[in-house]
C-alpha cells in the first residue's frame, strides 16, 4: 500500500506518484500504462508536457475506477489571464478525457510578467465549481505564497518545487509546514544526477538497495510527495519498491548533508513569459 497524505479539502494523495515530464507523446501512453499496472495510482502531468491526451488514454484503458486514481495537471504559462486559465483548465480536462482533476496547479508564478494573484483567484473558483478537487501552485517562492494567501484567504493545497539531495529547500519546506501547504518534490532524483553520488552509493550498498530507492526513501521520510519519472519498466518498479525499508537518523542526515543549493531545473525567478 502506498502511503497517503491529506490535502486541504480532505482529498487523499498517494505519497509516491509517477512523473511524466519529458515523456514524448508517442511513449507516454505505454509508460503510464506500465506505471498503473505496477501499482501507481497518482499521475503528475501538465499541459506544457504535451502528453495529456496519451496520459488520458492510459488512464482510460487501465480499467481503474476514477476514484482509485489521483491525477494532477498544471496551467501552462501563456494562460494566466483568468478567462484564458478557465479555458486552459477545460482543455486539460478534455485532453485527459476526465470529468474532474484531483489537483490543478499554476505551473510557474511568472511574477514579473503576470498577475498571478488573479490567476490564483481563477483556480479557487475552479475548485469551488467541483471540477478540481484541490488546487495549488508550483515553483512559488515565499513572497508569492504570501501574496496569494493574503489576497484571497485561500491557501494552496500544495507547492510543487524542485527538491532533491542537492537542493534540500529547508527554508521553503519550513514555510510550507507553517502555512499548512503540502510539499511536492519535483526532480526528486535531480534528473538522475544524484544517483552517482558516492554518499548515496555507499548507503545503498549497505542497505542492499539501489541509489534511487535510497533517495526516494529519504524524501518519503521527510514527509514530501514524490513522482519520479522513468520510461523503463524495471526502473518504474524499482522506484515503487521503497516502502519496506527505513533510513536511520544518520543516513537521513548524511543525505541531507549533500545539499549544495544547486538546481537541476529552471530557477522560478527566471521563468517568465517570453524567455522560455
Ligand atoms: N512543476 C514543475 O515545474 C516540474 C518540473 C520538473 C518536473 N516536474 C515533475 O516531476 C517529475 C519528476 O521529475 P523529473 O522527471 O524532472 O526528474 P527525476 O524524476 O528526478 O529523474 C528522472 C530521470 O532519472 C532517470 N531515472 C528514473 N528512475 C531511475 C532509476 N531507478 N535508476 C536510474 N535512473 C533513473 C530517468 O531516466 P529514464 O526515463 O531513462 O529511466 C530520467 O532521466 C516530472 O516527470 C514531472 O512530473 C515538475
Amino acid at each position: 500500500m502506498i502511503p497517503e497524505k491529506r490535502l486541504q479539502h480532505g482529498t487523499a494523495i498517494p505519497q509516491v506518484g509517477f512523473g511524466t515530464y519529458k515523456i514524448a507523446p508517442q511513449d507516454a501512453e505505454a509508460a503510464v500504462a506500465t506505471a498503473l499496472e505496477l501499482g501507481h495510482r497518482h499521475i503528475d502531468t501538465a499541459a506544457m508536457y504535451g502528453n495529456e491526451v496519451e496520459v488520458g488514454r492510459a488512464l482510460a484503458r487501465s480499467g481503474l475506477a476514477r476514484d482509485e486514481l489521483f491525477v494532477t495537471s498544471k496551467l501552462d504559462n501563456p494562460y494566466h489571464e483568468p478567462d484564458a486559465a478557465r479555458a486552459a483548465f477545460e482543455r486539460s480536462l478534455s485532453q485527459l478525457g476526465l470529468e474532474f482533476l484531483d489537483l490543478y496547479l499554476i505551473h510557474w508564478p511568472l511574477a514579473a510578467t503576470t498577475d498571478y494573484v488573479a490567476t490564483w483567484r481563477a483556480l479557487v473558483e475552479i475548485q469551488a465549481s467541483g471540477r478540481a478537487r484541490e488546487v495549488g501552485v508550483s515553483n512559488f517562492q515565499p513572497d508569492h505564497l504570501r501574496a496569494v494567501i493574503g489576497a484571497t484567504g485561500v491557501t494552496p493545497a500544495v507547492n510543487q518545487v524542485e527538491i532533491n539531495p542537492y537542493l534540500t529547500q529547508e527554508p521553503l519546506r519550513a514555510l510550507h509546514a507553517k502555512l499548512g501547504i503540502l510539499t511536492q518534490a519535483w526532480s526528486p532524483l535531480a534528473r538522475g544526477r544524484v544517483l552517482a553520488d558516492p554518499v548515496v552509493g555507499a548507503l545503498a550498498r549497505g542497505l542492499g538497495r539501489t541509489p534511487a530507492q535510497v533517495v526516494l526513501r529519504w524524501h518519503l521520510q521527510r514527509g514530501d510527495v514524490v513522482f519520479p519519472k522513468s520510461t523503463h519498466r524495471a526502473r518504474i518498479a524499482e522506484n515503487l519498491a521503497v516502502l519496506d525499508f527505513e533510513l536511520d537518523a544518520d543516513a537521513m542526515a548524511a543525505i541531507s548533508g549533500l545539499n549544495r543549493d544547486e538546481r537541476s531545473g529552471s530557477d522560478p525567478d527566471k521563468v517568465e513569459l517570453g524567455n522560455r
